[in-house]
């Protein structure tokens, strides 16, 4: 009978009994060196956790990989980059026992927000840990770049300047707690389409990461505002203005300045005060439904 009360969301929490948050990350400054031999850009990117989470539900037993997600916007099969990280594992350790994955989706898709790495980065991480295989940072980072360029960083987690294809890593630590508001226009943008267009003097601006940098360890959020800069804008604005119209917007609403994350489209405008973000959420939310009040991601720290 108490079975009979329990909600759908109840049902879920009992059965995958094992929960990790797996947040989305923002690019506060994206700047590219040059194209690589292998076809990737050399990247030099500062990232950022923010406290828009999917949650990753586990529970051991049964046969293989099992994988259910409440989104309809990704596939629940070998396609998804969280099935793809788990069968790393299973066939690196030849695991038997089988593993069921939830996949609580609250991640807008091609959005430029890493929402795909996350989940792969919590999967790696919480098979290590339901399985005791013993990985430590170094190798999960390690597997986690084979997956992915941004795989890496959403297992390190926090702030921290990417470099290579982004996944040669160095946290930045004491910086400012941001209040942001992110908006997700409704559609997608192929990151690899994005990477394929860029050509170095359409740029009108490059970043200046070490400006950035010193202005982030000194909390300074007036000069970090100034300081966001991401050259993907160079292809992304040209095919979709109407990511230009939406930071305008963010800044008349009183954001101290906006930027498109990754190859976009989503964008964020900074806040230096909670209430005046708030109304601009709620003003945003009208027009595109998929605008989210957020901030800075601090492991184990609650919020709502
Ligand atoms: O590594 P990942 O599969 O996430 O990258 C997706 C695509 O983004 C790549 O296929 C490539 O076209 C582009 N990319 C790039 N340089 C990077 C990262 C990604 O050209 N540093």
């Amino acid at each position: 009978e108490a079975r009979l009360n329990m909600s759908a969301s109840d049902l879920k929490a009992q059965h995958f009994n094992y929960w990790i948050e797996a947040p989305a990350k923002i690019n506060l400054t994206l700047d590219i060196k040059g194209k690589r031999p292998d076809g990737y850009h050399e990247l030099e990117t500062m990232m950022h956790q923010i406290t828009l989470v999917d949650r990753i539900g586990f529970r051991r037993g049964g046969q293989g990989i099992r994988l259910n997600t409440d989104s309809p916007d990704i596939p629940a099969d070998e396609q998804n980059l969280a099935y793809k990280a788990a069968r790393l594992l299973f066939e690196k350790f030849n695991l038997q026992e089988g593993i069921q994955i939830f996949i609580e989706k609250n991640i807008p898709v091609g959005a430029g927000l890493a929402g795909g790495s996350t989940d792969a980065a919590a999967v790696l991480t919480g098979i290590n840990r339901l399985f005791d295989l013993g990985l430590e940072e170094k190798q999960l980072l390690e597997l986690g770049g084979g997956l992915g360029s941004d795989v890496p960083f959403c297992l390190l987690g926090g702030t921290a300047l990417g470099r290579g294809r982004g996944e040669i890593l160095t946290p930045i630590k004491n910086g400012p707690k941001l209040t942001i508001v992110l908006v997700k226009p409704d559609f997608q943008i192929s990151t690899s389409e994005v990477y394929s267009d860029f050509r170095m003097d359409r740029v009108k601006k490059f970043p200046d990461n070490e400006a950035f940098i010193s202005a982030w360890q000194s909390c300074d959020i007036i000069s970090v505002s100034r300081q966001l800069n991401n050259v993907l804008e160079s292809v992304s604005i040209q095919w979709h203005p109407r990511i230009a119209d939406i930071k305008e917007q963010l800044c008349e609403l009183g954001a101290l300045n906006a930027l498109m994350s990754g190859s976009g489209p989503s964008v964020f405008g900074i806040f230096t005060r909670y209430e005046i973000a708030r109304q601009a959420w709620a003003h945003i939310k009208q027009q595109y439904p998929q605008t989210y009040l957020v901030s800075t991601y601090k492991k184990g720290e609650k919020y709502d």
